[in-house]
This record gives structure tokens, C-alpha cells and sequence, in this order.
């Protein structure tokens, strides 16, 4: 079968994962990024094309597969959008966009132009959480009444000084845009949509460095009748502690926490046992910090099969939206 082209735009931290599993799945056929020592840093090791920009990859008309964009979360929409009507397949990164309007122009676009749009949201293959997904959709916890969210990571000023946009409120979003949308989609991924919502997010160690706050709490109701609960910081002290998610269904409890929901922390559930769950992969690594856990090798995987194979999008685009629209629900509901 004829190999997968790839092609990545923004070359920076997270576009490493996308080189690496994109020419082990395919091949990368060509990168992009408005600084041009970054987009030759990767193209020389993969023997590649490097652009400076988006327009002039277009304008070359590549035989290119799929194009992953892996550019600040501001400029998603207005890429995959570019790259949807010139022909491309999208692998967004998360989060999709940064406003409910821009995803669904993305998922009408990707609809008009008969192109996937894939989003990338590779916790979902955690272990833990993959297998906590199975237990609730085979019924074990029976029917699902409450749920709580802990996002306590640490990201220091250096984190936000090094970047010329993290901490931007146009290009960033916000942490629960950066740091948390994964286990926002997360909770909608287990338990569903959200129906209302009452918040509180403030500014609390971060005045000056970010435009957006660094906490915050909610609390959910779900379509459903679930109640549940997030509690959000980057004020850890020092390091990452916590990201665990607890569900409490009428027949089961189950938490998956570690500091990237990548543990099985505790289980009662009746007449059942989540068991022989496989090691998962480690999380990414990026000197100072470090981020979620690493399964973009399981998002290319399933790209191939969607591509080639006749297999199901892993995360469609109206999923991605509904990250973003809940993410859109809590700050509004913070502002009242
Ligand atoms: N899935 C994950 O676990 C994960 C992890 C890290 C980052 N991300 C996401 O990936 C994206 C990139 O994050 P990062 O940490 O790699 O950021 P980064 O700043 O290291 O890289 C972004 C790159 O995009 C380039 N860029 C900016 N505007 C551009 C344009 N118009 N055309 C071409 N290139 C442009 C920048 O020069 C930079 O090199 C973000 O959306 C982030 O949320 C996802």
C-alpha cells in the first residue's frame, strides 16, 4: 500500500512527536514555520522541504496526505481552514480553536471541502482511561451520578517568558485552553455534554506574566443529571502534582489520577475489575516542564487507518468543538 505524505506546520516543541511519528507512519514530506532555523532543524532530519510559509507550501501544490498544525492554539483555525480548502486532510493539535465560532467554520469547511479533520487528543489512549471508557460504556458503573476533575500542574514564569505566545490571551486562550482542554475532553469523552455551569477563576500568582487567570474552580451539571466538579491551577508548588479524574456510578468508583490521569488510583466497582492494563507511554519531556502523556505514535496510527484503512476518525471535529464549548461555558460563567 502506498505510504502516507505528512507535512507539519509550526515547527516548535510539539512538532518534534509529529516529525518523529509522521515518518514512521508515512513520510514527512514537508514543514513550515515563520522562522526558518526551525522549520530546516527538522526538514535536514528528515530530509524534507522547509517553507516559511503557509502560502508557499500551498502555492507549490505538494502531493501531500495530511498536514498536522502544530502552530500557537490562536492560529488553528485559520490554518487547518487554509489547508482544508487547499486540498489537505488536518491533524489539529489541541485545543481546535480557541473560540466556538472558529471550530464549527472548521468542521464546515472540512465538510465542504470533503477533507478529515482530525484533532489531537491522545490522552484518550491512556491505559487507565481507555479502560475506564470501556467499563462505563459495557455498563460496570452502572448509571453515572458525579464526577471530579483535579488539574494541579506547575507552569512557572519561565514558562510563559520563553514563548512568544503562551500566556497571550488571543493566540493562548487560557490554561484550561493549554494546560487542561485534554482532561476537558476528557470528562465530556466519559460522561457527556455540559449543560450549566457556575465558575470562578482568578489571577492569583501569575499578574503580569499571563493576560488570562492561573486557577480556577467550576462546577457542572451535565445534560445527563451528573453533577460534577473541576478545581484547575498551575500553582502546584514546584512540579506537576495531580491529574486525576473520579466517577461514582450507583455500581462502580473508579479514580485515574498520576500526574497525567496515567494511573489507576482506586476502584470499587460491583462484580467487576479493571485489570492487566498495559504500561503506558511516558509523557512528553520538554526540559523545564513537562506535558501529557506521549501517544501521538496512537493519533498517526489512526490517521493511516481513517486515510487507508476505511477506519473511524479517533477524535472528529464536532468532539473538538465541544471541548471548546464547554472551556467557552465555564469562563463566561466566571465572568458573572
Ligand atoms: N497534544 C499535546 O500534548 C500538546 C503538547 C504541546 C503542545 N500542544 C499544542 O501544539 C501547539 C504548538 O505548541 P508548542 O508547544 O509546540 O509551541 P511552540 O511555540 O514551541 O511552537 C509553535 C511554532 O509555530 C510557529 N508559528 C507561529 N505562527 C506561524 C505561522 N503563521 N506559520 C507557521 N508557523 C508558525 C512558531 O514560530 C513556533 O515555532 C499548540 O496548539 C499547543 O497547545 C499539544
Amino acid at each position: 500500500m502506498k505510504k502516507l505524505k505528512f507535512g507539519i506546520i509550526g515547527c516548535g516543541r510539539i512538532a518534534g512527536r509529529h516529525a518523529k511519528w509522521a515518518s514512521e507512519y508515512g513520510s514527512l514530506v514537508a514543514v513550515c514555520d515563520i522562522i526558518a532555523e526551525r522549520a530546516e532543524e527538522i526538514a535536514n532530519e528528515y530530509s524534507c522541504e522547509a517553507f516559511q510559509s503557509i502560502d508557499e507550501l500551498i502555492e507549490k501544490k505538494l502531493d501531500i496526505d495530511c498536514i498536522a498544525v502544530c502552530t500557537p492554539n490562536g492560529l488553528h483555525a485559520e490554518h487547518s481552514i487554509k489547508l482544508l480548502r487547499a486540498g489537505y486532510h488536518v491533524l489539529s493539535e489541541k485545543p481546535m480553536a480557541t473560540s466556538v465560532q472558529d471550530s464549527v467554520e472548521m468542521i464546515k469547511v472540512a465538510e465542504l471541502t470533503n477533507r478529515r479533520l482530525f484533532i489531537v487528543k491522545q490522552n484518550r489512549y491512556n491505559p487507565p482511561i481507555a479502560a475506564l471508557k470501556k467499563a462505563i460504556d459495557d455498563g460496570h458503573l452502572g448509571r453515572i451520578l458525579s464526577m471530579q476533575l483535579n488539574c494541579f500542574w506547575n507552569r512557572r514564569a519561565s514558562y510563559f517568558s520563553e514563548s512568544d505566545w503562551k500566556g497571550s490571551k488571543v493566540l493562548d486562550g487560557g490554561t484550561l485552553y493549554t494546560q487542561f482542554s485534554h482532561f476537558i475532553d476528557l470528562i465530556y469523552w466519559l460522561i457527556g455534554d455540559v449543560r450549566d455551569v457556575r465558575a470562578f477563576v482568578s489571577n492569583s500568582n501569575h499578574e503580569g506574566i499571563t493576560e488570562f487567570e492561573d486557577q480556577g474552580v467550576a462546577i457542572l451539571e451535565f445534560y445527563s443529571g451528573v453533577l460534577g466538579s473541576i478545581h484547575f491551577t498551575i500553582n502546584s508548588c514546584n512540579k506537576n502534582m495531580e491529574g486525576s479524574i473520579t466517577i461514582f456510578g450507583d455500581k462502580g468508583t473508579v479514580k485515574v489520577g498520576g500526574q497525567f490521569l496515567n494511573e489507576l488510583e482506586y476502584q470499587e466497582i460491583s462484580d467487576f475489575t479493571i485489570e492487566g492494563l498495559p504500561e503506558g507511554n511516558p509523557p512528553n519531556q520538554y526540559g523545564t516542564y513537562v506535558g501529557s502523556m506521549s501517544n501521538h505514535d496512537k493519533v498517526y496510527e489512526n490517521v493511516v487507518d481513517v486515510l487507508q484503512g476505511g477506519g473511524v476518525i479517533g477524535t472528529v471535529g464536532i468532539e473538538g468543538l465541544k471541548t471548546v464549548e464547554i472551556i467557552d461555558k465555564i469562563y463566561r460563567a466566571a465572568q458573572r
